[in-house]
């Protein structure tokens, strides 16, 4: 069976290759449908982890971490979760450039959340999201990912997490197109219309 079966992805996703399906761990999958339940099924077990026992900025702003949470997240799916991608994606840097654009990036935030004060640090997590994003340090749930490392990160500033647009960010959706949106206004350098979504409903 090829991924093709699985029918088109929503707007602004990286499309799954036959290489990536290649590495899909249950062998009940067969459908869409079965994919978003599998995977939603391993993010909250991941979300549950992780929001019982809130971490401290240095141990989230840290490129093990980044790897951890993918692989948290994926594992009981994909064989490739927590390894960074060594392929080209249709969004993302060049792979070789990953591993170190990550460790940098999570350098930098580190200081930029520690100077940031309290009325700026929405936009700050913003800014992380999407140049993490912008990275896609991996093949495929990068959106997701770098989405619950923004709500951890707020977390651990005692904030309340993002509500995202109110939800439904994961199929064709008014916040999805909303989202990417924001996404590409944030590629050409404006952070506002990603803040003003991330607390919308
Ligand atoms: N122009 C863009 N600039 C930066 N990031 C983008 C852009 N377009 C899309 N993205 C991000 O890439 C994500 C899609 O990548 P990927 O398929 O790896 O993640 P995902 O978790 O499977 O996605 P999702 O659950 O959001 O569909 C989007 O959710 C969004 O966060
Ligand atoms: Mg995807």
């Amino acid at each position: 069976m090829s991924i093709e079966l699985f029918g088109p992805e929503p707007e602004g996703a990286t499309p799954l290759t036959d290489e990536d399906y290649l590495g899909l761990k249950p062998k009940w999958i067969a459908t869409r449908g079965d994919l978003n339940l599998a995977e939603a099924q391993n993010i909250l077990a991941a979300m549950d982890k992780h929001f019982r026992a809130p971490m401290k900025l240095e141990v989230i702003l840290d490129d093990h971490f980044v790897r951890k949470l993918h692989k948290d997240m994926y594992s009981q799916v994909w064989t490739w979760a927590g390894t960074y991608r060594q392929i080209e994606t249709s969004i993302g840097f060049d792979p070789l450039t990953v591993p170190e654009s990550v460790f940098l990036l999570m350098e930098n935030s580190k200081v930029w959340i520690q100077q940031a004060k309290s009325k700026n640090l929405d936009e700050i997590v913003c800014e992380i999201h999407h140049k993490l994003v912008q990275i896609h340090p991996f093949r495929n749930g990068n959106g997701r990912m770098t989405r619950l490392l923004a709500d951890l990160l707020l977390i651990s500033q005692n904030r309340p997490v993002f509500s995202w647009g109110g939800g439904g960010l994961e199929k064709v959706s008014l916040e999805r197109t909303k989202y990417i949106e924001a996404l590409q206004r944030a590629d050409a350098g404006d952070i506002s219309f990603l803040v003003n979504f991330v607390r919308s409903q």
